[in-house]
Parts: structure tokens; C-alpha cells; sequence
């Protein structure tokens, strides 16, 4: 238990911005800042590029970027795209995949517009309350004969319950595939993710641990798979002329590809900050009423990439969306991942289902600022405002509704 001494006690705490103190932070600090590759590599790269003149078309930076992720992942394919949602459509489309598909709810909404845009119906199962991933007891509730594949998220980086989705898939002969978008450097019992399941994408937008821009890749150990992805990425051409299969433009240009190869050689440095960033909020937040820290399976590799709380109600004595304004307008911009759950968002909220985990989640949940954008003495500062807050609770709800009414009135 962290207790703040007596002199931190006694000193006056700062003006919250709601209540019309100046902001704490003077520029923005965001949830997914990205990790900087180092700058003389990456511009030594990019002449390499220029003065090659290859600009895309599974040039040599995709892949080498290819190859490490490969390596990374214990030595599967790994098919570099350009973001992940195109990917996981690419991957379904291989798989011949039409009909339902189970899916989490509590996402990011690409999980489940990718599949809406293969033509499949996303039919969204519940997460469980403590690790935030799929329910196995839920996804086999949600089972039918139409149910053509299974989609699991490892959300923040956390491994779906693997071996019970794998035995609900093979029972019905569907494939199992997962959204790792969060989930590079991440470990299942000690062996890297990417090889789970039929294939895994992962992201490399600018918010992902390793980013290369926009990007992502599908990883599996199904050669033949892999095969049919890069030719559906590149138009289905088997060479000049030759046009084999349906296919789309989902190649990753050599500038991303470049990018990339540079974040993957910070990861371990990226992670290093985001672990005692943890360790940090852990400090920050102890001691505040109602907001627990998420907790990760420590037996694991985890990334850290999400720096997530969950506000208990019961105990807090603001909401979830009270705290996330008083951050706001402090200029710590926390975001209430992912609300309101796919479930209730366009254009799936048509079709009304319940699923009270997700929905609990969904309105908990604050993600804070973590990575290279926040450093200790930040973190010791949104825990001073958070404190603050919680201790003037009546004076920030009252702040916050003139707030509103003076935004409405103008
Ligand atoms: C869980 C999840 N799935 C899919 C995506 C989509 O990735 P991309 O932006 O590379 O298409 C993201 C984030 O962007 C994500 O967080």
C-alpha cells in the first residue's frame, strides 16, 4: 500500500482544469503514442529505397519485415499487408469463410467490420470480467449450424482461452482465427503467438507496439495458406501477365516496410518503458478508491502496450466518463476503450443483443497514456489529478454540468 506522506498531504492541491485551473500538461499526452525507430537507420533505409527505386510490389524491406516477424513468431509465414483490417478480410476470404462468424463484441471495431465486409454476420459473444477476452462457455452458446469460423481477439496483448475455442472449432470443422492486433511479442505458454489457430493478424498502425505507419500481417503455419494470401494481396498475378485467382491490392509499400523493420528493432526498448510506465501507475493510482489496474498474466511475454483501469462504481466516487473529462481537460487524453462494445454500434446495434460482461466493460474501462509519450513524473501527475478529483468529487460533477449547460447555451 503506497501512503502519500504528510508534506505531499498537506500542500494544496493543484487547480483542476474543469474546475478552471490551467491544464497540467501543455501538449497533449495520448494513448498510443509511437515508438520513434532510430532516425539514422531509418533514413539510410529510405535512400536505399529511393536510390533502388523500388517503391512497393514485395520489395526487399517487405521482405526482410516478413522474415523477422516470421522469426519473431517462431518461424511461421508471416504475409505483410497493408493494415490488419484488410488482412483479416484477405484471411477470411481465403478460408472460404461465409456464413456467421462468432466474434468478441468488446473491440475494436475493425474485428467486426472485416467480417461484415466478407459478407459473413458477425454474431458477438461475451468476454470474461477478468482477463477482457472471449468466454469460451458464451462463444458456444453462440454456435450454429451457419457458425463458419471462429475469431478470437488476444485484447491488450492477453491470449484468448486458446485450447477451448480450438476444441469448439474442430468440433464443428470451422477455422479458428484471431485478431493479435495487440498481441506482438506475446507469449501462450511460453511459445509465441503467432502460431495459434489457423492464422493471426497482427497491426502495425501507428498506435501498435511495432508500427510501420499503417500495416499489419497475417501469420500462420499453413504454407499453402500463405501462398494463396500473397497472391490474393498482389491482384492474384503468378507472375507478369499471368492472373491466377481473385484478388485485391493489399500490399505493403517498402516505405511502411522500412518503418516497420525499425520499430521491430526498438520492441524490446518499447516494451522496457511501457513495463515501468506500469510500474509507475501501480504507484499512481494505489490508494484511489475504486480504480484497479489491470493485471496481466506475469507467467507470460506481455507487451504492455494498453495501460488499462477499470473504474468500480461502487467505489469511485466520479464515473468513468466524469474522470475521463477531468484528464480531458488536463490534457491527458484517456480513452474509454471501446464503448460503447461493437454490439451496440452501427450497423450492428439493429440486431439488439445482451451480453453484460461487454456492457460492464464497456463503461468502465479508462486506457491510459503509456509508451515513449509518458514518463514517470507524468504519471505521478495524472495520479495527483486523479486524487484531486476524486477528493473534490461534488465540485468537479458540479464543473463539469456548467460545462455542459454553457456548451449547450452556446
Ligand atoms: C483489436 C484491433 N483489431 C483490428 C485493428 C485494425 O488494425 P488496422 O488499423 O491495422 O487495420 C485494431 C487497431 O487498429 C485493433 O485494435
Amino acid at each position: 500500500m503506497h501512503h502519500r506522506s504528510v508534506s505531499d498531504a498537506s500542500r494544496s492541491p493543484p487547480e483542476l482544469a474543469v474546475c478552471g485551473g490551467p491544464p497540467a500538461f501543455a501538449s497533449p499526452r495520448y494513448v498510443g503514442t509511437p515508438g520513434i525507430p532510430d532516425r539514422a537507420t531509418l533514413h539510410a533505409r529510405l535512400d536505399a529505397m529511393l536510390d533502388a527505386r523500388r517503391l512497393t510490389n514485395d520489395g526487399p524491406f517487405a521482405r526482410e519485415f516478413e522474415a523477422r516477424l516470421g522469426e519473431l513468431n517462431g518461424g511461421v509465414e508471416a504475409v505483410a499487408v497493408c493494415n490488419a483490417t484488410i488482412g483479416m478480410q484477405l484471411l477470411l476470404k481465403a478460408l472460404g469463410v461465409a456464413g456467421e462468424v462468432v466474434l468478441p463484441s468488446f473491440t475494436f471495431i475493425a474485428t467486426a467490420h472485416a467480417c461484415a465486409w466478407e459478407g459473413c454476420e458477425p454474431v458477438f459473444a461475451d468476454v470474461d470480467e477478468r482477463t477482457h477476452v472471449l468466454d469460451a462457455d458464451s462463444v458456444a452458446a453462440k454456435l450454429s449450424d451457419r457458425t463458419a469460423a471462429i475469431v478470437g481477439v488476444h485484447l491488450w496483448g492477453r491470449m484468448c482461452p486458446v485450447e477451448a475455442l480450438e476444441a469448439l472449432a474442430a468440433a464443428r470443422g470451422i477455422p479458428l482465427v484471431f485478431d493479435a492486433a495487440h498481441a506482438l511479442g506475446c507469449t501462450h505458454r511460453g511459445r509465441p503467438m503467432g502460431g495459434l489457430g489457423t492464422a493471426s493478424v497482427v497491426s502495425f498502425h501507428a498506435t501498435k507496439l511495432v508500427q510501420s505507419l499503417e500495416g499489419g500481417a497475417i501469420l500462420t503455419a499453413d504454407r499453402d495458406l500463405a501462398a494463396r494470401l500473397r497472391l490474393m494481396r498482389n491482384f492474384g498475378f503468378a507472375g507478369y501477365d499471368h492472373v491466377v485467382a481473385l484478388g485485391t491490392n493489399a500490399k505493403l509499400d517498402e516505405f511502411s516496410a522500412a518503418v516497420g523493420i525499425g520499430s521491430l528493432d526498438c520492441l524490446e526498448r518499447i516494451v522496457a518503458r511501457n513495463r515501468a510506465n506500469r510500474v509507475a501507475y501501480r504507484e499512481a493510482l494505489d490508494g484511489l478508491p475504486g480504480l484497479s489496474l489491470y493485471e496481466y498474466d506475469e507467467a507470460e511475454d506481455n507487451n504492455f502496450q494498453y495501460l488499462i483501469a477499470v473504474v468500480d462504481p461502487a467505489r469511485c466516487p466520479l464515473a468513468r466518463d466524469e474522470l475521463v473529462a477531468v484528464l480531458h481537460a488536463e490534457n491527458v487524453i484517456a480513452r474509454r476503450y471501446f464503448h460503447p462494445g461493437c454490439h451496440r454500434s452501427a450497423p450492428y446495434a439493429a440486431r439488439p443483443v445482451v451480453l453484460p460482461v461487454t456492457e460492464r466493460l464497456s463503461e468502465r474501462l479508462i486506457a491510459f497514456p503509456t509508451g515513449e509519450g509518458v514518463d514517470a513524473a507524468d504519471i505521478a501527475r495524472i495520479g495527483t489529478i486523479l486524487e484531486t478529483a476524486c477528493a473534490r468529487a461534488g465540485a468537479v460533477r458540479h464543473a463539469l454540468s456548467e460545462g455542459r449547460r454553457a456548451r449547450l447555451a452556446a
